[in-house]
């Protein structure tokens, strides 16, 4: 599988006329040039929070037109600040700096900015103009690409939101440099998924290429990168609105939001409680008879060699599994519909796993 040679590389998401580029490169936060043609008017307002902002944010202004009317908006950090009082918080600093339909939301920061910037954008005066800057691994691989915004509520992660499309993807990989390592394991969780769901070439890439992605080696991250944004960009312009294939990729993602709702938000990390819902999904798609075991020790070999657990939460029984998987938005009627997998590399959405069998892989899979 070929690298890219060059430090700056594009991508489109086919849309339509709601098409839109993501450049990958590093120098690019603070380059006047990368972020001038996406924006609609002078109003320019960058929400972000309290730990990406002393990094990027000066960075990030740098490279705003001159003219530009800008507004910043620093909110608290952490997934538990993911609701619907931290998206009032952006409509009324909208509102009290007068700005109208021809004006910008950046969203600068990990997935939870992103995914309230872009809810923000989406119902401020019926729909404005938004921008994603990414700076997680995480974000940079999957919640940037695709029009998802939403927040979560008490019962349900991501349940309050609607398909919002921005104006580009801008990706500095430089900002993955003050990462933690734990958040860049999280963003890993995601690449991974991928390969599983879709590329069984770039899955055997990823084996190969760990202990360099974990160590930031720049060829290595940015063609983890590009791959990721090709095949979520072809995923989401074949089925923007999730009606079919773009379900695939919430592989691992109904054990894992059952993890994180049951933890509490913030406790698990999202790409943490999809590692180990991967595996869940691996588990299972063997006792279907789809996987063989030696397919499911190597999925547990690359979660485990990206820095993620296999195990789930020792607090949590069947019970608590199956309550909060009943409430997944994937489920049709009282179907439970699961991602799962007929070989690594290929995904299916399957709707007829036996009750038994799933309930046994709850009682059995580990837990710590
Ligand atoms: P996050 O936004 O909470 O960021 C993780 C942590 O890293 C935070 O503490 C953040 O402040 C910090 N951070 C961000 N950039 C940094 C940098 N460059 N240097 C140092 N620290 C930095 O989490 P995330 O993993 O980016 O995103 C998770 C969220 O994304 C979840 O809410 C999940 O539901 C959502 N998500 C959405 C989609 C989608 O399609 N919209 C897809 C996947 C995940
Ligand atoms: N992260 C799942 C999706 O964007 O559809």
């Amino acid at each position: 599988m070929s690298e890219p040679r060059a430090s700056r590389r594009s991508l489109q998401v086919a849309l339509g006329e709601r098409s839109y580029p993501i450049h990958i490169g590093t120098g690019l936060l603070g380059d006047p040039a990368w972020l001038a043609p996406y924006l609609a008017g002078r109003q320019v307002m960058v929400v972000t929070n309290e730990t990406v902002a002393p990094h990027y944010l000066a960075r990030l202004k740098q490279g705003l037109p001159g003219d530009a009317e800008v507004r910043e908006l620093v909110l608290p950090d952490g997934e538990a600040t993911k609701t619907l009082a931290s998206v009032g918080r952006i409509w009324d600093a909208l509102l009290e700096a007068g700005f109208n339909r021809r004006c910008t939301l950046i969203a600068l920061g990990g997935g939870v900015i992103g995914d309230m910037v872009g809810f923000a954008a989406a119902c401020y005066q019926r729909g404005v103009a938004f921008i994603q800057v990414p700076t997680t691994l995480l974000s940079q691989v999957d919640s940037s690409v695709g029009g998802k915004t939403g927040v979560n509520h008490p019962l349900g992660k991501n349940m309050i939101g609607a398909f919002w499309q921005p104006r580009a993807v801008l990706i500095d990989t430089d900002t993955l440099q003050t990462l933690p390592a734990k958040e860049l394991s999280a963003g890993l969780a995601e690449v991974i998924k991928y390969g599983l769901i879709r590329d069984a070439e770039f899955l055997a890439w990823l084996e190969s290429e760990m202990a360099a992605l974990r160590a930031l080696e720049p060829q290595a991250l940015a063609w983890a990168i590009e791959r990721s944004c090709q095949l979520k960009a072809e995923v989401v312009a074949a089925d923007e609105t999730e009606q079919g294939v773009r379900a695939l990729l919430n592989l691992g993602h109904t054990f894992g939001h059952a993890i994180e709702a049951h933890q509490g938000y913030g406790k698990w990390l999202h790409g943490e409680a999809v590692g180990t819902g991967m595996l869940m999904a691996a588990e299972l798609s063997q006792r279907l008879g789809w996987l063989s075991r030696a397919d499911v020790e190597r999925t547990a070999a690359i979660i485990a060699a990206a820095g993620l657990p296999l195990t789930a939460p020792a607090d949590m029984g069947v019970e608590d599994f199956l309550a909060r998987m009943r409430l997944d938005k994937k489920n049709v009627d009282a179907r439970l519909r699961l991602v799962l997998l007929e070989a690594l590399g290929r995904a299916v959405i399957h709707d007829e796993t036996p009750p038994p069998l799933l309930e046994a892989l709850l009682v059995a899979f580990p837990r710590r």
